[in-house]
């Protein structure tokens, strides 16, 4: 079938070229196969020397893996994706292969905990330096780039866990300038709610295990590009080298989470944007971190470059630490957990949880403070979220 021009659609049946199994069973098979066969040596060599699309090996590809990649393409407005194991792996392959000993990834100075290890922890043991920059401050961006050989600029818009918001298009134009590539995180939108290559990146990547499989059951991973020989670089060159391939069964099972992307993020926009307005005028609450709020620093840009707001909200109560952490003790329909993007609300502490990694200086330096809590709002009755925040918020 072709793909449509209407998202809902193609969530449904984007990408589709996989072919129909024998069976007529509406729901693709799962590929469970480690190796898949040869009628001879002749059509081997054939296959390892990419003449043909047929399979090899699940590390180098697999029909559940190829229908899910295909529809991302379709989904994030790219010709070409990789599926991985986890976020993690898509993003360590793609820095890898964009970065060589001697060069610079610039990075936004806010990111998920581990991704701003990898660059500037793991990533400089190979050579491959890392500059931290507000990518909001222009002029600091265009001096590191004037001075620093930089390969890649990477970050996430909105930004985990400060809601932040980055002009994909201005930063990517100013890369061009440069020859740098740039990567974007798109784990906190969703491809229903932004598409950056649309707007002039060249690599989107997701942390699937969020809203794109969004039932908290899956990790996974995955990587679209409009460049095609970067594609093959990173699946080819270290995805199946490094080896970090995700499973046919969380293929599946991302397959399925997609159809009801739409549905489920329509939601999570509507709950978080009354949760978000009901912790603005909240006595106890200090500041809100939301972009679908008026005066967030980010609001006009977000509304200009995404179609939606979001399910995530980061604020700080109106008292220390220990006043925060009696906030989440005391949640009782939210749990308490790192992760993000699934039906049920969940509710954490940045900088004792997801973003342990960064220290003291570092977290104190770029504003997430030890009385900010980060809630992933789920799809549940917006009536039983606010109650349960009415009631955290109780013992502050
Ligand atoms: C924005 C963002 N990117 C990447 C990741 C890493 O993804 P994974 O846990 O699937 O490796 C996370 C995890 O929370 C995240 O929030």
């Amino acid at each position: 079938m072709k793909d449509s021009n209407h998202i809902a659609t193609n969530l449904i049946h984007g990408g589709d070229k996989v072919g129909g199994d024998a069976s007529k069973a509406l729901n693709p098979p799962i590929y469970m196969t480690s190796t898949f066969t040869f009628d001879s040596i002749e059509h081997a060599d054939e296959v390892m020397s990419f003449g043909s699309d047929d399979y090899v090996y699940t590390r180098g590809n697999n029909p559940t893996l190829r229908l899910f990649e295909q529809r991302m393409s379709v989904l994030e407005k790219g010709s070409a994706s990789i599926a991985f194991a986890s976020g993690m792996a898509a993003i360590s392959s793609t820095l890898l292969a964009l970065a060589s000993p001697g060069d610079t990834i610039l990075i936004h100075k806010t990111l998920y905990g581990s991704s701003f290890t990898l660059a500037t922890q793991l990533l400089p043991k190979w050579g491959i330096g890392s500059e931290t920059v507000d990518l909001r401050e222009i002029e600091s961006v265009k001096k590191i780039l004037a001075e620093k050989q930089v390969t890649a600029i990477y970050f996430e818009t909105p930004v985990n866990p400060d809601l932040a918001i980055i002009d994909i298009a201005l930063i990517s134009r100013l890369a061009h300038e440069h020859g740098a590539k740039v990567v974007v995180d798109n784990t906190f939108a969703s491809p229903y709610l932004q598409n950056p290559l649309t707007l002039g990146a060249d690599v989107v990547l997701h942390s699937t295990t969020k809203y794109i499989c969004g039932h908290g059951d899956a990790l996974g991973g995955v990587v679209t590009t409009k460049d095609e020989e970067l594609a093959t670089t990173i699946k080819f060159g270290y995805m199946c080298e490094l080896g970090g391939v995700m499973s046919p069964f969380n293929a599946w099972l991302m397959i399925r989470g997609l159809k009801t992307l739409h549905l489920r993020m329509q939601q999570h926009c509507s709950n978080a944007m009354k949760a978000a307005l009901f912790l603005e005028n909240h006595p106890k609450v200090s500041k809100v971190h939301y972009p679908g709020l008026p005066n967030h620093l980010g609001h006009e840009l977000c509304s200009r470059q995404t179609r939606g707001y979001g399910g995530i909200i980061s604020f700080e109560v109106a008292g220390d630490k220990t006043a925060a952490i009696r906030c989440i003790d005391n949640f009782s329909m939210a749990k308490i957990a790192v992760s993000l993007g699934d039906c049920e609300t969940l509710v954490q502490m940045p900088a004792a949880m997801t973003h342990r990694g960064y220290d003291a200086e570092h977290l104190k330096e770029f504003g997430l403070t030890e009385s900010m809590i980060r809630l992933s709002i789920g799809i549940e009755d917006i009536e039983d979220i606010l109650a349960d925040i009415e009631r955290a918020l109780e013992v502050v």
